[in-house]
This record gives C-alpha cells, structure tokens and sequence, in this order.
C-alpha cells in the first residue's frame, strides 16, 4: 500500500528549503532532494496543495507551481482527484551524474575494494568445480565460516560457539531479519540520531516507532535522554554503533556504555550493536563496547573492512534468537551465496592485514578532508575522529539541504545531515564521508566552498533566524 506524508512532516522535512528563488522552484529542488535521498520514498503521496501552503505560510499558487515542476521532470504524478505521488527514482535523473565527467560520489561511504580481494576471487575460483556441486546457498551459512567468524569474536574476548554466529547477505540483510522478526506494529525501537538512514528505514518499515536519542561526535551519547527513553518508552529493540558510530565517528567510554546497558536490561530491550564500522580504528586502539554482555545482539560484516560489494555479514547472538532468524529468513532471502562465503572463509585469517590497509587508506582521506576544510571553509567546525568512515561537520548555518542541492548542480553528489536524522533535524549538519581518493576530496571542498556563500546569501535571514532559535 502508498503511504502518504501529512503536510506538517513534509514541512519539518523540507528544513530550511528556500535556497534560492523563485520560491516555487526552491520548493521543488528541495522536495527533489527529499526524494533522491529516499526521505520521500517512491509511491508516496504528498499533501494537497492547500494544506502545504498553509503549513509552510506560502500561497497555493506556489505550491501548485512546485508541484507542476515536479511533474515536468517525472518526479511525481498527480491524477485529478486523487492528489501526488512520487515516483520511482529510475525514472528520474536519467544519466546526468554519468553525463558530468568528473562528477564526485559522496552519497555513499564506500571505501574502495582492498587490493588483495581480487586474488583472493582467483584462489577461490579455482575450487570452483566442488562449489558448484553443491546447492551453493544455504540460510544458516557454512559451519566453516561460522567458526571462524565465532573464532574472531573469541579473540575479542567474548566467547562465542559457531552456533551462536548465522552469517547473513550483508549486515542489512541481517538488520532487515532482526526488524521483521522482533518486531510488531507500534513497538519502540530506540535509535540514535543521526544514525544509519538503511537501519532507520528498516526499522520503520517493520512497523517500529523510532525514539531518538541524540549523539555527537564531541559530546557522544546524551545519557538523561537515553535513560529517559527506555524508561518511558520500553523499546523492544535498541539498535546503536558504539564503536566509530555511522556517521559521527564517536566510540562509547565505558561509562556510557554502562549506563545504556543497565537502562535497557531495566526496560527489557534487547542491545543490537552493529559493529560494521567499528573495525575501522585510523588512530590506533579500536574499543570493545558491551563485551560481557552475553544477550546482546551484534552484527558485523566485511562490506567496509574488505568491500561493499562482497555481501557478507553475519549476527551474533543467542541461539534462539537466531533459529528464528533462520526460520523467517526464505521469506526474503534464500541465504548467502556459498562463492562469497568461501571468499569471506579466506580472507578472515588475513584481517590484520586487511584492516591495516585500511586504517592507511582512511588515515588518507580524513587527513586530506581536515586540512582542506580548515583552510577553505574555517567557519564550519570539523570534528576529531580516530575512526569510522566520516566527518559529521558542523556548518555556520543549517541550510546543508541548499548546500547539497547546490552542490548538485556543480557535479558534487551528497546526503544532506536531515538524511542521517530520526525525527526530522540535523539541517546544520553535513556528513562528508573520507572514503574517496584524497585528491577527489580535495575537490569535492573545493566545490563546497565555492557555492556555500551563494546558499548563504539566498536564504532569507528570517527563515535562517527562526531555524537557528529551534537548534
Ligand atoms: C552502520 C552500518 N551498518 C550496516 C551497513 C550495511 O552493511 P552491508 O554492506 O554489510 O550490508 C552499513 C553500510 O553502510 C553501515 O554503515
């Protein structure tokens, strides 16, 4: 079934939308952009036009000229009658990005491929013939591999048996599973915010409603509103990245990790840590959160240690937690390719290395994106990160939605912060992942600089005002 966005959260939504004139075509940019980030998700149905002028104070005249522009470029259709609805994004923005020749790619935090993986596909291939013998997929994963995923959570310090490991296609799958089998319709899941949009969406698709605890990459989790929220709330399901946390860098210090455990085992919640990122240490170190919490549900997976495009991931947790999976899992997915697994099987001896590599490769790109912004952008505040994949940077101004459309137009392709918020917000914030090569970096902030005094100017200074005193 459609669902539909009420004219108040298409509202709070859109942030500070007005970024340049005429109004009605900074109205559409910005729906736009709701849209290509997946905010507004193909198949929903906006307000009618009436009722967004009135709760964004603008006549219905501009509204139906938004709309109208939004239909020229198949962004959304509307039938007499029966309102708007947006469309599937393939049929939007036919090529423009390929179209630009130097074009740059910041929507994803996708570290390229480590270099050995190639060979590594070469020596598994070789054994091909007794792999294709077989099924070559299966919903629980190899016992193999099981093991030496348990194997590596033991060297952690967290002893784990290959029956408490069920290897998944990819750490979403796995938190896509967890979401349609712990969850029924209205139960809270406690998220942070902002967070890992895919994870969010999950979560909501599966009915949950989301409580936002807020987190930041200087002052980590906010601990009275944590307590608070599993007390008033009593999640089902806490979903949290305490080490190197997507896409604000911050690890929990063992005090905040105390603190959210006691409150959820008050509240009955069940922990589910995603630890994708939290291999990713630049600095060093790398930090154990939860450790000798046995009941704890964790998720780990090679897509940014080894490559996105190896699906294989994999959930720890208690073994009826995890035959229930299992059970659930063909509805969706009939398992992970037995290929990947056998690859996955080689290269997890080799993860010292491999994480090594890529500490390097991530040292890189944060060291080239820190000193370009400093020197470019002074007024924006860049934060310290030992780890993780990106810089949640702070602008003079919360107009990040503008500033990604602008930098659209320059070839310049990001989230704007609102993407990684829970409950609208973060319009002040910016994610800007140093996973690209650092000479691309470098002129992704080029862009970046050069266009953010033109968002600055176009936005009216009452609209500016009245955001800022709400953040
Ligand atoms: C925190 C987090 N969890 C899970 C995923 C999904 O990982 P996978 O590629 O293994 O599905 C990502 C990918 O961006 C992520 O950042």
């Amino acid at each position: 079934m459609d669902s539909r966005i009420s004219a108040r959260a298409l509202a709070a939504a859109l942030g500070g939308w007005r970024s340049s004139e005429p109004v009605y075509e900074a109205l559409a940019d910005a729906i736009r952009l709701l849209c290509l980030d997946n905010r507004l998700p193909a198949h929903t149905a906006l307000p009618a036009e009436r009722e967004l002028a009135a709760a964004l104070d603008l006549s219905r005249t501009t509204v139906a000229a938004a709309y109208r522009s939004l239909r020229d470029t198949s962004h959304i259709r509307s039938v007499r009658g029966s309102g708007s609805v947006t469309l599937p994004l393939a049929r939007r923005d036919p090529g423009t990005r390929r179209a630009m020749a130097d074009a740059i790619d910041l929507q994803q935090a996708s570290p390229p491929a480590w270099p050995g993986l190639a060979g590594v596909f070469g020596e598994v291939a070789t054994r091909a013939a007794s792999l294709v013998a077989r099924s070559g997929y299966d919903v629980v994963g190899q016992r193999a591999l099981r093991e030496a995923v348990a194997e590596r959570y033991r060297e952690r310090g967290i002893p784990t048996d290959a029956d408490e490991v069920l290897i998944t296609s990819g750490a979403q799958s796995a938190i896509h599973l967890i979401a349609s089998v712990m969850l029924g319709r209205a139960d809270r899941v406690l998220i942070e915010t902002p967070t890992y949009p895919h994870a969010a969406d999950a979560f909501r698709q599966a009915g949950g409603r989301l409580v936002a605890v807020p987190v930041t990459t200087e002052e980590g989790w906010d601990l009275d509103r944590a307590e608070q929220a599993f007390a008033r709330t009593l999640p089902v399901l806490a979903y949290l990245m305490p080490v190197f946390q997507n896409p604000t860098g911050r690890t929990m210090t063992p005090h905040e990790a105390d603190v959210v455990a006691r409150a959820a085992e008050r509240a009955g919640t069940v922990l589910v840590i995603d630890e994708t990122t939290g291999e990713l240490a630049i600095d060093g170190g790398g930090a154990e959160a939860f450790a000798d919490h046995d009941d704890v549900i964790r998720l780990g997976s090679l897509g940014k240690t080894v490559w996105g495009g190896l699906r294989v991931g994999w959930v720890r947790g208690p073994r009826e937690v995890l035959q229930r999976l299992a059970a659930a899992r063909p509805v969706h997915d009939l398992g992970t390719a037995e290929f990947e697994q056998a690859v996955a099987l080689a290269l997890l001896p080799r993860m010292t290395e491999i994480i090594a590599q890529r500490a390097g490769h991530l040292r890189t790109g944060r060291d080239a994106l820190v000193t370009a912004l400093a020197r470019t952008l002074p007024s924006w505040t860049v934060p310290t990160v030992e780890g993780g994949l990106s810089l949640w940077v702070e602008l003079d101004a919360p107009l990040s939605s503008p500033l990604v459309i602008a930098a659209r137009a320059r070839g310049l392709y990001l989230s704007a912060g609102a993407r990684f918020a829970v409950e609208g917000g973060h319009d002040r914030h910016l994610r800007l992942p140093f996973t690209a090569p650092a000479d691309e970096l470098v002129r992704a902030v080029d862009v970046l600089a050069d266009v953010w005094p033109g968002v600055l100017a176009a936005a009216p200074l009452s609209r500016l005002e009245r955001l800022d005193a709400l953040v």
